[in-house]
């Protein structure tokens, strides 16, 4: 063996040679990721980094070696020709996906053993997979197709007719089989057993009649059921939604977050010209490893869905209407608004700009604004915000708040709640409750219904609602109470709320512009824009921003880096951040300041609620003060 690297002394680090290069990697790593890390492939079908390992593929069959030493004296036994440790190559050839890194283990990843014996398995595969790759859904991201060119013998030997097995059988709702297609490697049967927990899938019958099916009376139905499509290694499972859409050479990638959830789980958009395919899941291991939800695969189509919203009026009249009902609603005399760059058009009361016949006001129970000026509450404007917004929409959200004096009791951001699935749908149905809190928007945890707010609106203390992506209906506001108040609404889909607004802005879903948000463990996470704004609609930030100049706000410029460098200079845990600098696996916040909020939320995939991870940490305490 060569000499040893520096970081072999590390205690959790082992030592491996792979093809004569020596490489320290973390005790229990398997031979196929040791050797990833090195740039060395390591072919495999069955191996998934994040199943149990079975071994029953073959593909990874390396020549294994380990130092020689003295069964008597257990010394190391010198080879004279090189002066160093011999090694004891095995007379066999081993799986590296069931081989864990072991100090001197030796490795030999191109012998022509190892080029046989990957030649011999492909071969073996393909006797009875049938010739359809033209046709084959999986064409461009099948493993055999791919493993079958780099490895194999390059022709077949087989004159025999092919087993014929089952095909387009439909194993669930969503995932369809074609059985001739399956080398058996039973990924789908380990994740549906060991992730999902829903264990639906087998093998029945012997040798090459061997098939996938679902046990009698079961379907693959769980809402995970098409991650067995993403990590099925050939074309047998396919999703019902997306098969013979589209050759997936043609989409371009982009990273996102799934947002049906406070989970988080990140994902990647697959889309061409605008329109999206399909949503897969992208590696996190401290979130999602590689799963998520199919209920997160089918955001998409709110893209395109029928209710969405779309207008035809030029932005500025939007803008300009919004204005107007907004300052109309303020209190004559109030100083809360500054001129608009936008022109005077909504300052519909005259005394709004004069300042005449003010109201005396106690200045010391009212909000100051961040540009010096004091925003006289008026009280009968309320804001509903969204735990659906993205961090900089809810921070211009408080800002406007802040412009028009609106008070913490009448800013409102309802919750949307569900059961927790133990895995990454979580019980908080938005993604950015988090986000909320960090920027103030939100002062304590959300509520589902308004109550306080329906009492406001019945009270007449309420008179003009901004509501943004929310329907007030779900949260317990009647249709009577809508037809109180004057109502503008930005979002993204019509429901009664829209129907009820007086000024309707239409904006854009997270797949149309650049987001951020803050899932339940207070992870940064950030999400790009996959597709331009759907015809008709326009960016909330920017919206937002328009109506934040016409109070006489700061002009963000509708730019989520603009509003991001603020934002981070005001909120202590964004400290040193900004919108480009978000790592893509997200960053974690300090959640200290919110340590008191029991948040809805139970344990999922790589979550724990704080009180079970405190009483954790308690009990290792008291387990390492009971030690001797
Ligand atoms: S269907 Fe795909 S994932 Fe399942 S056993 Fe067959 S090849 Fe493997
Ligand atoms: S990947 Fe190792 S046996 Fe299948």
């Amino acid at each position: 063996m060569s000499a040893p690297t520096a970081t072999a002394a590390t205690p959790d680090l082992v030592t491996v040679n792979i093809d004569g290069r020596d490489i320290a990697v973390p005790r229990g790593t398997n031979v196929v990721e040791a050797a990833r890390l090195l740039g060395v492939n390591v072919p495999h079908y069955c191996y998934h980094p994040k199943l149990p390992v079975v071994g029953n593929c073959r593909m990874c069959l390396v020549e294994m070696g380990v130092p020689a030493v003295d069964r008597e004296t257990r010394q190391p036994v010198i080879d004279p020709a090189t002066g160093r440790q011999k090694i004891n190559w095995m007379p066999k050839l081993q799986i590296g996906c069931g081989t864990n890194a072991t100090p001197g283990l030796h490795i030999r990843t191109a012998t022509p053993a190892v080029r046989q014996a990957r030649e011999s398995v492909t071969e073996f595969l393909l006797v009875n997979h049938p010739l359809d790759c033209p046709i084959c859904d999986q064409a461009g991201e099948c493993d055999l197709q791919e493993q079958a060119i780099a490895y194999g013998r390059g022709r077949s030997r087989y004159i025999e007719d092919k087993n014929v097995k089952p095909k387009h059988t439909q194993l669930g709702p969503r995932v369809m089989l074609d059985d001739e297609r399956c080398i058996l490697c039973s990924r789908c049967i380990r994740f549906t057993k060991e992730i999902a927990k829903d264990d639906v899938l087998g093998f029945i019958d012997r040798g090459s009649h061997s098939t996938l099916t679902c046990y009698p009376g079961k379907q693959l139905a769980n809402n995970y059921s098409l991650n067995t499509v993403d990590i099925c290694p050939v074309g047998a499972l396919t999703s019902t939604d997306f098969r013979f859409k589209m050759r997936v050479w043609f989409l371009k990638q982009t990273n996102s977050i799934d947002t049906e959830s406070s989970a988080g789980a990140n994902t990647v958009v697959w889309s061409r010209e605008g329109q999206i395919y399909r949503i897969t899941p992208r590696r996190n291991d401290e979130v999602n490893d590689t799963w998520m939800p199919d209920s997160g695969r089918l955001l998409y189509k709110q893209v395109r869905a029928e209710n969405r919203l779309t207008t035809e009026t030029p932005l500025a009249e939007l803008i300009a209407q919004a204005k107007s009902l907004l300052t109309g609603a303020v209190a004559p005399g109030s100083s809360g608004m500054g001129d608009s760059p936008m022109g005077s058009g909504g300052m519909a009361d005259p005394a709004m700009r004069t300042g005449a016949a003010a109201p005396s006001t106690d200045e010391s129970s009212v909000p100051h604004n961040p540009h010096g000026r004091v925003a006289r509450a008026t009280q009968s404007i309320a804001l509903v915000a969204s735990a659906r917004s993205t961090m900089a929409e809810q921070y211009l959200c408080k800002k406007i708040a802040d412009q028009l004096g609106i008070p913490a009791g009448s800013i409102h951001v309802p919750a949307h709640l569900g059961q927790g699935d133990g895995l990454l749908v979580s019980a908080d149905r938005t993604p950015n409750t988090r986000g909320a809190l960090l920027c103030g928007l939100a002062t304590g945890l959300p509520k589902q219904q308004l109550t306080q707010l329906a009492a406001d609106i019945d009270a007449g203390k309420i008179k003009t609602l901004l509501v943004i992506n929310e329907d007030l209906a779900e949260a317990g506001i009647t249709s009577e109470q809508l037809a109180k108040v004057s109502i503008i609404y930005l979002g993204t889909h019509a429901n009664a709320t829209s129907a009820a607004a007086k000024v309707v802005i239409p904006t854009q879903t997270v797949f149309e512009k650049d987001s951020s948000f803050v899932n339940q463990q207070f992870r940064l996470q950030r999400s790009k824009a996959a597709i331009p704004g759907h015809p008709g609609t326009h960016n909330d930030l920017v919206v937002l921003s328009h109506i934040l100049v016409g109070l006489g706000g700061h002009d963000f410029a509708g730019s989520p880096i603009a509003a991001w460098s603020r934002l981070s200079e005001e909120t202590p845990e964004l400290a040193g951040l900004d919108y480009l600098t978000i790592p893509e696996t997200g960053r974690v916040l300090d959640s200290t300041r919110f340590a008191h909020l029991a948040f809805p939320e139970t344990e999922g995939l790589h979550y724990k609620p704080a009180a079970e991870r405190q009483e954790e940490s308690g009990a290792r305490m008291q387990e390492s003060e009971a030690r001797p």
